[in-house]
């Protein structure tokens, strides 16, 4: 068991800087992800958290010990990358328990934690088998399971599961939780899926060009996103954003004009603004109201597409004056359909305001966003 802190950690590989000054701590026993686009720099915060990149400055600590020097092997750590990295030659036994073999266990010590952890993964009945004679999600439970063996006081996942299809992705990271259930150590995940990050996660950070934009449970995250950045990473389909111009802002609400020409409220707290500022307006699909009929306050906009799913409908709708489409979720039995003017109705308590420099506007219907960012 251990925990881990990172205290103003920096890297830089020759003159570009990649992570600019982490501070975060992760509790003993968490599932903690790190989530973020493509590129910027999850990989290379797990890899030195692992010891295999080193830090330019700052301190890491595991279980509060300072290990900035101290080897990969030394760490108590254990790493499962993307690919699966299995010996070809060697059968799943012989694989798992090759880092056992080479730090000098006995074959009984190998052979009890080899079937101990096969037991947990349930992958026993493949233990006598060449990788080649494994599917990918097989393989991907050798993996984990060469990681288990070493008994490790963290695990470092770095997108585990991104080469495995859809549907088998969906399982094995069902097997994850429940492999965290059981092992209770503390684990840290790589992905850029969101959708994984809120399935898995006991607190998530969401990571930007080498900075932490927030650290929050999957639900603090969603519901109280402190910028447009975390607003619009977590949430699927992603969070619409109208520009518009501040009226008034009075009494916790605010009145905006969105270019579409109707004027909408927002519960938030825009009074530090003056009048005519350019805000935008955060609205998830699953909150916005999508009518045939006009109604008081409704915006109008064009149906472009009606996606339907069965049990849902996602409706692509374009209001006048807007770049982009936006996405309303709605019931499948809603008539709107391709080609139809549609009412939208956005419930002031259920929207989001950003100013120009995309912070979140406090609401005081919604519990304050203070969480991560310092
Ligand atoms: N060894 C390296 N030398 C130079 N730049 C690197 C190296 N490794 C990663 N980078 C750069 O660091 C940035 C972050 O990379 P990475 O941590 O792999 O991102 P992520 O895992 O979030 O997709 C990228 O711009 C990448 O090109
Ligand atoms: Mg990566």
């Amino acid at each position: 068991m251990a925990d881990l802190k990172l205290q103003g950690l920096r890297k830089a590989f020759d003159e570009t800087v990649i992570l600019h000054g982490v501070d975060l701590e992760v509790r003993d026993g968490e599932f903690m992800v790190f989530v973020g686009p493509s590129g910027c720099g999850k990989s290379t915060m797990l890899r030195c958290i692992a010891g295999l990149e080193d830090i330019t400055s700052g301190d890491l600590f595991i279980s509060g010990e300072r290990v900035n020097d101290v080897p990969p092997s030394k760490r108590g750590i254990a790493m499962v990358f993307q690919s699966y990295a299995l010996y070809p030659h060697m059968t799943v036994a012989e694989n798992m328990a090759f880092g056992l073999r080479l730090a000098g266990f006995s074959k009984q010590e190998q052979t009890a934690a080899v079937q101990r952890a096969a037991q947990i993964l349930q992958i026993e009945h493949l233990l006598s088998r060449k990788p080649k004679a494994l599917s990918g999600g097989q393989r991907q439970r050798v993996a984990i399971g060469r990681a288990i063996v070493r008994k490790p006081g963290v695990f470092l996942f770095d997108e585990p599961l991104s080469n495995l299809d859809a549907a088998l992705r969906v399982q094995m990271r069902v097997e994850l939780s429940r492999l965290h259930q059981e092992l209770k150590t503390t684990m840290i995940y790589v992905t850029h899926d969101q959708v994984e990050a809120m399935t898995l996660a006991h607190r998530i950070v969401v990571l930007n060009a080498g900075r932490i934009e927030q650290v929050g449970t999957p639900m603090e995250l969603y519901h109280q996103p402190v910028n447009q950045f975390v607003a619009g990473f977590i949430g699927s389909p992603k969070m619409n954003f109208i520009e518009g111009q501040l009226v008034t802002a009075q009494d916790g609400q605010a009145q905006v004009k969105l270019a579409e020409g109707s004027t909408i409220a927002v519960a938030a707290d825009a009074s530090a603004l003056k009048a005519g500022t350019q805000v935008t307006v955060g609205a998830r699909p699953e909150h916005v109201l999508a009518r045939a009929q006009p109604g008081e306050g409704t915006v109008r906009a064009h149906v472009q597409l009606a996606e339907h799913l069965g049990d849902t409908t996602y409706l692509h709708v374009l209001l006048k004056g807007a770049a982009e489409s936006m996405v309303v979720r709605t019931e499948p039995d809603n008539p709107l359909n391709t080609g139809d003017t549609a009412h939208l109705a956005f419930p002031p308590a259920r929207s989001f305001l950003f100013d120009a420099q995309g912070q979140t506007l406090g609401s005081s219907t919604r519990a304050s966003a203070t969480a991560g960012r310092p």
